[in-house]
């Protein structure tokens, strides 16, 4: 939204939010506390803010005024009764969609924005046109394909934006009331237009398809650690084939965030609610695989220290699921410490962008012990000498480009010996490390 603002002047943009906080951290007069970090975003947010772009918890104020809607609220894996841990909650869309019912009083285009189960516009076009207040609703459906850490150049330059609504009349002219507000800093070319459900399931099958491409090539990871292949060449080697390409081919500690898991568990529950077992099975396997990496990484780590970690000290270098976000949703961090910490190893932990708080409050939401058990054997540091000091080992979990630059002479001094690195994301210089002193062990390498 703030992207939207900063690029068409001329529309006033409201985001609103039932959380107070995070609104209240939005309008904070320093735009580098806002609450997302993004390169790029507080100054898109301080450009655009109080000229055409508010943040403001009167909901139904925002609603009444606004000719577009754009629902953005959040849609997780069900954590309760049918479908749980696999389809999507649609609690926060539903209550929007009656929210909107309530209060408009004009014709309203409302766009889904969150990621969306394919054929859930049916459900909230059924909310919104059974409210015989006689105000027309068109539902289009704008799946979001930013991806966090690159969010705001990938806003200003996406690949393509795609738009679906119903092939009526009225549907066309609503989609083309959302191309016009794109078209002005998207080529024409780039805004794809398709039927409401062609959208919405699109979402989950390119966050499918990115997800199984990270899931292919770390489980030729584990065939490279047994056959002194290196998967680095493997991956090179099979990347210049145009027709493979290069992207989304990095080995690694598993893939995290708010979204892969999330949308490819809601594709393999709609596949099985439809009967197509075999389906469902095979992108599950996505899922089985990058558990199973998160799990190796861990258990490799207890093996190498002599198969066991009881009481030793291991440094994790980043605990974002990815560089240049806070945003911790499903980190592979989470899981490799969860489980080093059924071995009682204890972890100390430097991430350039997040603070102890979430840290803790990962851990603690899993509920694999008591809060105060993660306290007493989790440490958070504000630099990464100091977590490393007197270290056992170090994990790398967060790909951050900092780590590449370290005085890592320093931190081997200041380590147990033999010290040992190993690295999740496959980022530092092996050989360099090596001929400091350090035992390295990469993904995917012998
Ligand atoms: N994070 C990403 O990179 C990304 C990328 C593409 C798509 N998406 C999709 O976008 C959606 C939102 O993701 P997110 O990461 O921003 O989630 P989030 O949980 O960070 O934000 C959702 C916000 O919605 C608010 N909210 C919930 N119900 C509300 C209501 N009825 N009225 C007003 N506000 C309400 C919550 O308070 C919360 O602040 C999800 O469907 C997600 O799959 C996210």
């Amino acid at each position: 939204m703030a992207v939207i603002a900063k690029m068409c002047p001329h529309v006033k943009v409201t985001v609103v939010d039932l959380n107070e906080a995070r609104i209240n951290a939005w309008n904070d007069e320093n735009t580098e506390n806002i609450p997302v970090y993004e390169p790029g975003l507080s100054e898109v947010v301080a450009e655009a803010r109080g000229r055409n772009l508010f943040f403001s918890t009167n909901v139904d104020q925002a609603i009444e005024e606004a000719e577009m809607i754009f629902i953005s609220v959040n849609t997780p894996t069900k954590t309760y009764g049918a479908g749980k841990g696999m389809g999507a909650d649609l609690k926060w869309i539903e209550l929007c969609a009656r929210q909107i019912a309530r209060v408009s009083k004009s014709d309203k285009i409302i766009v889904e924005k969150s990621t969306l189960p394919v054929r859930t516009a049916e459900a909230v076009k059924d909310i919104l046109q059974n409210t015989g207040s006689g105000v027309n609703f068109q539902i289009l459906s704008n799946p979001e394909f930013l991806a966090e850490g690159t969010a705001v150049p990938d806003l200003l330059n996406p690949d393509r934006v795609l738009i679906g609504g119903d092939q009526t009349p009225e549907g066309k002219e609503a989609i083309e009331a959302l191309v016009g507000i794109y078209a002005n800093w998207i080529p024409r070319e780039r805004i794809l237009t398709t039927n409401l459900w062609s959208s919405e399931l699109s979402k989950l099958v390119a966050n499918a398809y990115l997800a199984q491409r990270i899931s292919s090539i770390n489980s030729i990871s584990e065939l490279c650690e047994k056959t002194e292949a290196d998967v680095n060449e493997v991956a090179r080697a099979i990347g210049t084939d145009s027709r493979i390409g290069p992207k989304f081919l990095k080995a690694s500690v598993g893939f995290g965030g708010s979204c892969f898991q999330k949308d490819i568990l809601n594709l393999v529950y709609i596949c099985r609610s439809f009967g197509i077992n075999e389906v469902a099975d095979y992108w599950e396997q996505v899922i089985i695989m990058n558990d199973h990496q998160k799990k190796r990484f861990a258990l490799n780590i207890v093996k190498d220290l002599y198969n066991t970690v009881s009481g030793k000290k291991i440094a994790f270098l980043g605990w974002a699921f990815k560089k240049d976000t806070n945003d911790t949703r499903e980190s592979a961090a989470i899981y490799v410490a969860d489980e080093l910490l059924n071995e009682e190893a204890m972890i100390r932990v430097y991430d350039p962008k997040v603070k102890e708080q979430q840290i803790l409050g990962d851990l603690n939401y899993l509920a694999t012990r008591k809060p105060e058990e993660n306290s007493e054997h989790v440490a958070v540091f504000e630099d990464a000498y100091s977590a490393c000091e007197n270290a056992h080992a170090i994990a790398i979990l967060t790909e951050w480009d900092e780590f590449k630059d370290y005085d890592w002479q320093r931190i081997y001094d200041g380590m147990l010996k033999p010290a040992k690195i190993f690295d999740g994301r496959n980022i530092l210089d092996a050989e360099k490390l090596r001929a400091i002193g350090f035992k390295v062990k990469s993904i995917g390498v012998k």
